[in-house]
């Protein structure tokens, strides 16, 4: 059977990883400042994560959502903690769509409407409301495409307004859009959209999925704002590579026996993973090494020639190449040994581990400079 050939892919197979370190099959070295999509956040194979995950497989990996998992608990009282939203209710789920489906759902459960609102340029997954409320056509199929959503620009808030009629069930929007090409939503229209919406009872999404998780020196994106939304998407680094996702749902929503499921979501193997990276970021103190790290980087990438519009907050950040040096993401990976990310059409897109050092960072910049020359 050969794959479904969905990827374009890099003729490169890392075979191991450290830290913010890959190393191929042929023992080349990689930097790695892309984590494999935003997902590695506490670092490749750390020691406290792979104890945590070698311990529980040799207890129990699975068994269904129809048992205790006193796991699951311990999960939702550490996030609780860590992310200030000790009073919320976690869903647990599988994956980044998984948990905005899932948010979309409840939001249309709870108000009893239908219409969504969402954003220019966001990204939201590819299942069916998920990829319904993500702008890219090209990847909604006729079958998604019967949802009632309206996309709006981001930061306009009369287009807002107007679109916001009382048949809206939620407002959909990420933290920081990251497949859009990091773009910041301001953090006065957060303010703005979670005011209107309390006033209409339409639920505000916070997709985290990319930008939560301490990448942008907060726990969420969102917590810049100074604002509390009904629902929080989370997925990526929440378990370093271990596939899990989940929503966070605001204390006075009431869940019903089967309102919400699946299979595999909080699974042992997930829940210890999940939790392993938790307490990795509170101990290393993550969030302040992403908003260290990150201004340091935002600074120094501002100050080299060439680099146009630098973008960003902590260690999720963007920037834009001019049109002659549209080659420089392939420079970087194929004659520096750096992953970096990119946003189409000049956009990179860095999104490394939170555990990054300065080291790691001025070897980049060496890198990328020389690229740009
Ligand atoms: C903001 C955002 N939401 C949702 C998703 C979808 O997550 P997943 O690929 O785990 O379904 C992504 C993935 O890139 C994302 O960046």
């Amino acid at each position: 059977m050969k794959l479904f050939d969905v990827y374009p892919l890099f003729n490169i197979a890392p075979a191991k990883a450290q830290g913010s370190w890959l190393w191929d099959d042929k023992g080349e070295k990689y930097l790695d400042l892309y984590g494999g999509h935003a997902v590695i956040s506490i670092g490749h194979s750390h020691p406290h994560y792979v104890q945590a995950l070698s311990d529980q497989l040799h207890k129990i990996a699975f068994y269904s959502n129809s048992i205790q998992n006193p796991l699951q608990g311990k999960l939702a009282e550490k996030l609780g903690q860590l992310s200030g939203y000790a009073e919320y209710q976690l869903f647990l789920c599988n994956s980044g769509a998984e948990a905005n489906e899932n948010a979309l759902k409840l939001a249309s459960f709870v108000t009893g409407r239908k219409k969504v609102i969402a954003f220019k340029r966001a990204f939201h997954g590819r299942t069916s409301g998920a990829v319904a409320a993500t702008d890219n056509p090209r990847i909604v199929a006729p079958f998604n495409a019967g949802h009632a959503i309206e996309f709006v620009p981001l930061n306009d808030e009369r287009s807002f307004s107007q679109a916001l009629t009382n048949d809206v069930a939620a407002v959909i929007i990420e933290g920081i859009q990251g497949v859009g090409g990091i773009q910041l939503p301001d953090d006065s229209f957060l303010q703005f959209l979670d005011k209107k919406c309390r006033a209409n009872n339409t639920l505000l999404i916070l997709d985290e999925i990319q930008s939560g998780y301490g990448r942008t020196g907060k726990f969420f994106a969102h917590q810049y704002a100074g604002i509390k939304p009904g629902l929080i998407t989370i997925a990526k680094g929440m378990g370093n590579g271990f596939p899990v996702g989940g929503v966070l749902i605001q204390g006075d929503i009431k869940p019903w026996s089967g309102m919400l499921g699946t299979t595999f979501g909080g699974n042992y193997l997930a829940s210890a993973a999940s939790l392993a990276v938790l307490e990795v970021i509170e101990n290393e103190g993550l969030l302040d090494n992403a908003a260290a790290m990150g201004s340091y980087l935002l600074e120094a990438l501002s100050n080299i020639p060439k680099t146009e519009n630098v973008r960003g907050r902590g260690l999720m950040i963007g920037f834009d190449l001019p049109d002659d040096k549209l080659k420089v993401r392939s420079d970087l990976l194929f004659n520096h040994h750096i992953f970096t990310g990119e946003a189409k059409p000049n956009t990179i897109r860095l999104l490394p581990p939170l555990t990054l050092n300065k080291s790691e960072i001025e070897i980049f910049l060496a890198a990328l400079k020389e690229a740009l020359l």
